[in-house]
């Protein structure tokens, strides 16, 4: 019998939130569709662009890529090849060219 109260008071408070908004898709879980990319990502991008504690712009995080994507791909281009403040140079990916990074940078910015 307690249980059966103690459920309908649960029932309650999560009926009382109303609509939740969707989760913001996790960072984590996202990753370029060409495999080649996806691997580079794994290997450098991906350590510091998903991590919040990074201070790096989180992957698909339309909020935080706006105001950077304003500045033209040219520049982003330019920030990742010789570093950005805590952005290193090439964001230590030896192996990608400059297309690389400019698809890994639209992947990430939430442009490809
Ligand atoms: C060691 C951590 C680290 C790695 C690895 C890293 N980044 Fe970053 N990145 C950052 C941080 C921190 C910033 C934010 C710099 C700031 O604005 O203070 C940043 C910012 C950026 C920006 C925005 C620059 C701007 O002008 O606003 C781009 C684009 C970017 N990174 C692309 C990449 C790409 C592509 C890779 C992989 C090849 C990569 N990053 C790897 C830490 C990293």
């Amino acid at each position: 019998m307690k249980h059966l109260v103690l459920l309908a008071l649960a029932g309650l408070i999560l009926c009382a939130c109303g609509p939740k908004p969707p989760p913001p898709a996790n960072p984590s879980s996202l990753a370029p569709a060409d495999v080649r990319l996806a691997g580079l990502y794994e290997g450098s991008c991906k350590a510091c662009h998903v991590n919040p504690q990074a201070g790096a712009p989180l992957v698909g995080d339309a909020k935080a890529w706006a105001p950077r994507w304003k500045q033209g791909e040219s520049v982003l281009l330019d920030h990742v090849i010789q570093g950005y403040k805590a952005m290193p140079a090439t964001g230590q990916c030896a192996a990608c060219t400059p297309d690389d990074f400019q698809a890994l940078t639209r992947f990430m910015a939430g442009k490809s």
